[in-house]
């Protein structure tokens, strides 16, 4: 990337020109067709990674894309590229998002950038600009991370294709195989050309919604994403022993649930104390073994989810974990793997600059308040990119915070602006 902070004059025409043929209705009208796939009757979106509903939106995607005029292809993790050729065969640029989403998820967490992706390459044919370098568009697979664990498996297998082969092994709560998933979705576009991982790219700029409340309370309708927070995920699994519920004397069960309750109890109360360096724990997903009404649970497995710009709070964390289950006394087994840890993102200052200079732009242009600098408390697909390229994220405001909720909502004018400000920051990149 060219190392200044701001387009120059020539680009800057191009990136403006992107940036005022956005259209807002188009960028609905496509969001409204792909929440389609996975649709609730109470506006939220069920489209888990790799399931037939997620299939099926990625072959609307190739077809949306195809209309455009992209070149589509797919790599060995499902990750599907959209390019916008460009003058010259250098590196691209990249943008785009998730389509997949949580088990009961919005139609925007993922879908917007993905989409918005697509809109900038709409008004770049329009305004018939071509640029220096080809722009793509990316749908990774499985940022979301609910079917199969971690999150964001294709961006990182795509930064480092070293990982795939354990990401294959991973099973989902039936047992399918997440290389058995990747497999099928891959045989289901037998068309689509196949591409290498890690394919050079000259920058990225995700776009997302915040999914917190920082920009709503600030009353600032784009936010410039300065780096994203550090997480790590476990899993405890507490083994005790199956039986009566009614013959069974207190004193003598090995009752998995009441110890794997203790161990949360003393999860929380540490979260408690370390409340004022705002780390935050999530204990999401539970499994009961048998979860019978009548029987003693004999097997409990349950996730953490561990967030804070701080990491050094995480690492105090994980101490804390480790000796609460070590010196946990009931007779039973319990077992804890950490099997997700990222250190905090910070996004390069020249790409926050660029990605400042377009928010800005579009702020000015519809008479809104200015962007303000805000780390992500969620992560994001952009954080693997980092380690692969210069990259930077734009956030638009959720409605009253909320994300992973069918309520999750952005106001009409706030997507629009979202999307100019992509397209100035994605055209100005591409002509560098
Ligand atoms: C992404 O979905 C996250 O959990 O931050
Ligand atoms: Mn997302
Ligand atoms: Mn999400």
């Amino acid at each position: 990337m060219n190392t200044t902070t701001q387009a120059q004059p020539e680009s800057r025409a191009a990136a403006e020109a992107a940036q005022d043929h956005v259209q807002g209705d188009r960028l609905q009208a496509a969001i409204a067709e792909l929440a389609r796939f996975g649709g609730r009757d109470d506006g939220g979106v069920s489209r888990q990674t790799l399931t037939d509903i997620d299939l099926q939106a990625r072959r609307y995607l190739i077809d949306r894309a195809g209309a455009l005029g992209c070149v589509v292809e797919v790599d060995d993790c499902a990750n599907l590229f959209f390019r916008r050729p460009g003058k010259t065969d250098l590196p691209p640029v990249l943008t785009g998002s998730h389509a997949d989403t949580q088990p009961v998820g919005g139609k925007l967490d993922g879908a917007y950038g993905v989409l918005a992706g697509l809109e900038v390459l709409a008004a770049l044919n329009d305004a018939g600009i071509e640029t220096l370098r080809p722009i793509e568009v990316v749908a990774w697979t499985n940022e979301e991370g609910s079917r199969f664990g971690p999150g964001a498996m294709g961006s990182s297998a795509f930064v480092d294709p070293g990982r795939l082969p354990d990401y294959r092994k991973v099973t989902d709560g039936d047992g399918v195989t997440f290389g058995a998933a990747l497999d099928r979705a891959l045989q289901a576009i037998p068309e689509v050309p196949r591409r290498a991982l890690r394919r050079p790219m000259s920058s990225c700029v995700e776009l997302h919604i915040e999914q917190g409340p920082v920009l709503e309370a600030a009353r600032v309708p784009l936010g410039i994403v300065a780096g994203i927070q550090s997480v790590r995920w476990y899993r405890v699994t507490l083994t005790g022993m199956a039986a009566h519920a009614g013959t069974t004397p207190m004193d003598v069960r090995a009752d998995a649930m009441a110890a794997a309750v203790d161990v949360a109890h003393r999860l929380y109360a540490h979260a408690a104390q370390a409340a004022a360096s705002q780390l935050r724990l999530t204990l999401g997903r539970w499994l009961v073994g048998p979860n019978s009404v009548n029987t003693i649970p004999g097997e409990v497995e349950f996730t953490i989810d561990v967030r804070c710009v701080d990491e050094r709070v995480l690492e105090r964390f994980d101490a804390a974990l480790g000796e609460i289950v070590k010196s946990h006394a009931w007779p039973g087994r319990v077992e804890l793997e950490c099997f997700f840890s990222r250190p905090p993102t910070r996004f390069p200052a020249e790409m926050l600059a660029l990605v400042g200079q377009a928010c800005e732009r579009a702020c000015r242009q519809a008479s809104q308040p200015p962007p303000v600098a805000l780390t992500s408390g969620a992560f994001h697909d952009a954080m693997y990119l980092a380690e692969h390229c210069p990259t930077a994220m734009i956030f638009v405001p959720s409605k009253g915070g909320v994300s992973h909720n069918a309520a999750e909502e952005t106001a009409p004018h706030e997507l629009l602006l979202g999307a100019q400000a992509l397209a100035y920051a994605v055209t100005a990149l591409a002509n560098a």
